[in-house]
């Protein structure tokens, strides 16, 4: 006995991760349906060595479906999410709709797997941002050690996070610019991206802040630890795939950078690749396909009593979206719905 799983927004860049990596990682499958908008009513998705046609959302029943894994857009997701929690199909949802709401848990399952209990009050669970998602996988362990009192983070976020159109508009615009009779003006973005970095994503909040780095704040602190202080610049790069961060913790006990690295080594979900030398960090690129979290570049920060410093970089449309949205698929099977 598996479960009846649908995958919601089948054809977008989250959707069909979802569908590798519910294969990739043998989730207990005994039915599956892809669906998307009628738009793309028949538009072929692999799963596996299987091809399913997409169905239409507006027009699907979700009884007796186990779990609906939702990448649509926020508009999307408030009109369907409760459809399916209403039909008894518990959502596990990419958007940022549900994530600040008090009676839905946002998950991330190598830090706080047991909130998935609190699933049943709307039959939702919320999967955070992708820049959060892959900044609390490592400071979970540093904060059981040396508790952090604060977090400095600038981010590097690659286009794919803005969608399938974010991608499109980076390799129009980086064509054109070798051919300039096809110039591409911005659309998706507020600034040309080829060749360009931007420091604004989603909207701007009344402190100057933007919602991209609000959402780092308040996650972080419903996930981790409601004590933790974050500050936040985050920043669209012309990557296609993976976001980087450059990390600074400040610790209420002294963490040594050489324990901090033992500690990463052992923690789940995390990679260590940190030597000082040529090339002996990860960038992005290198990250794309990859399940794992990988941090680099740790190191002591002088300036204050006790920081640590590091670098920390991950498949967005994995850890950030998809892969944690199939782990909290895993945890509330294994915790909760023990079918299998
Ligand atoms: N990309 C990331 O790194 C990331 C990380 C965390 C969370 N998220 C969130 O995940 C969600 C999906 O992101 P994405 O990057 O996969 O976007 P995307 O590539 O643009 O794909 C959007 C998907 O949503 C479907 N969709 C849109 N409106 C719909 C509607 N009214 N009814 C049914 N389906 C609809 C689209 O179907 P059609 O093809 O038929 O239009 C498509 O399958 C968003 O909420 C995003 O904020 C993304």
């Amino acid at each position: 006995m598996g479960y009846k799983v649908v995958v919601v927004g089948a054809t977008g860049n989250v959707g069909r991760e979802m569908l590798n990596i519910l294969e990739e990682r043998a989730f207990p499958v005994d039915e599956i349906a892809a669906l998307a908008s009628r738009r793309s009513l028949g538009t072929e998705v692999s799963f596996g060595d299987k091809t399913l046609k997409t169905q239409d959302l507006d027009a699907f029943d979700f009884t007796g479906w186990d779990i609906a894994l939702f990448a649509i857009g926020s508009d999307a997701t408030k009109k369907y999410a409760p459809v399916a929690a209403k039909a008894g199909c518990i959502v596990i949802d990419n958007s940022s709709l549900y994530r600040y709401d008090p009676d839905v848990p946002l998950v991330v399952p190598e830090v706080n797997p047991e909130a998935v209990e609190g699933y049943s009050k709307k039959n939702i669970i919320a999967n955070p941002n992708c820049s959060t998602a892959q900044m609390v996988v490592a400071l979970k362990p540093l904060h059981d050690r040396a508790k952090i009192k604060r977090v400095v983070v600038s981010t590097y976020q690659s286009v794919s996070g803005s969608g399938k159109d974010g991608m499109d508009e980076l390799w129009d615009q980086t064509k054109a610019v070798y051919n300039p009779t096809d110039e591409v003006a911005p659309k998706v973005y507020p600034k040309q991206i080829a060749f360009n970095v931007i420091p604004h994503i989603d909207v701007f909040l009344e402190d100057g802040s933007t919602k991209e780095e609000w959402k780092m704040v308040a996650e972080t602190k419903k996930i981790v630890d409601s004590s933790i202080k974050v500050t936040a610049t985050c920043v669209r790069v012309p990557v296609f795939v993976g976001h980087a961060e450059a990390i600074n913790i400040e610790t209420e006990e002294f963490l040594d950078e050489d324990e901090a690295r033992d500690i990463l080594r052992e923690a789940p979900g995390i990679m260590v690749v940190d030597k000082r030398e040529d090339g002996g960090y990860v960038t992005p690129v290198e990250c794309v396909g990859d399940f794992a979290t990988f941090i680099s570049r740790i190191r002591q920060d002088s300036t204050i009593e006790n920081g640590l410093n590091f670098w920390c970089v991950s498949d967005n449309l994995r850890k950030g979206a998809a892969l944690n949205a199939v782990q909290i698929a895993e945890t509330l099977g294994n915790r909760v719905l023990k079918k299998v």
